[in-house]
């Protein structure tokens, strides 16, 4: 597990429109288990709020802008994700929240795990002490 870091992403230009792509283990260090995305957030709202005991992740901006907040128990990081050719690799043990959505954003999320409600930490101080305890 490395700290939380920028990925840039292969860009094929072409006049008829780009293209990116990213290969499980490859542009990302992990095995991709599972995808999801968020849309259609109302402006103003945010998303995230809570940290992943297991889970590592890879957040790309497909469309519009969003930033990503990460706190590794001891500073916080701010990320601002505006285009599709980059991603930012957020590792397990890591709290994450993201705001700023600008209208019709959809921030595509690679993750290393199924779904499972049991791997969340929803609560700061919690998610402090399992980190620094
Ligand atoms: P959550 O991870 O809390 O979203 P966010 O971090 O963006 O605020 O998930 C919101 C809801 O969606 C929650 O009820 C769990 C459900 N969910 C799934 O069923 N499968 C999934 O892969 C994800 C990410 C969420």
């Amino acid at each position: 597990m490395t700290k939380p870091h920028i990925i840039d992403l292969p860009k094929i230009c072409d006049p008829r429109g780009n293209l990116s792509f990213i290969e499980s283990e490859g542009h990302v260090p992990f095995e991709v288990k599972r995808c999801y995305w968020i849309y259609d957030v109302p402006g103003g709202m945010f998303r995230g709020g809570h940290a992943f005991i297991n889970q590592d992740e890879f957040i790309v901006a497909m469309s519009g802008s969003f930033d990503v907040v990460l706190n590794d128990g001891t500073s916080e990081q701010r990320f601002h994700m505006a285009r599709s050719y980059y991603g930012l690799y957020v590792p397990r043990m890591t709290w994450r929240a993201i705001d700023n959505f600008s209208t019709n954003s959809v921030a595509l999320v690679l993750s290393s795990t199924l779904y499972d409600p049991s791997d969340y930490i929803e609560d700061f101080n919690d998610f402090l002490r399992q980190k620094n305890g």
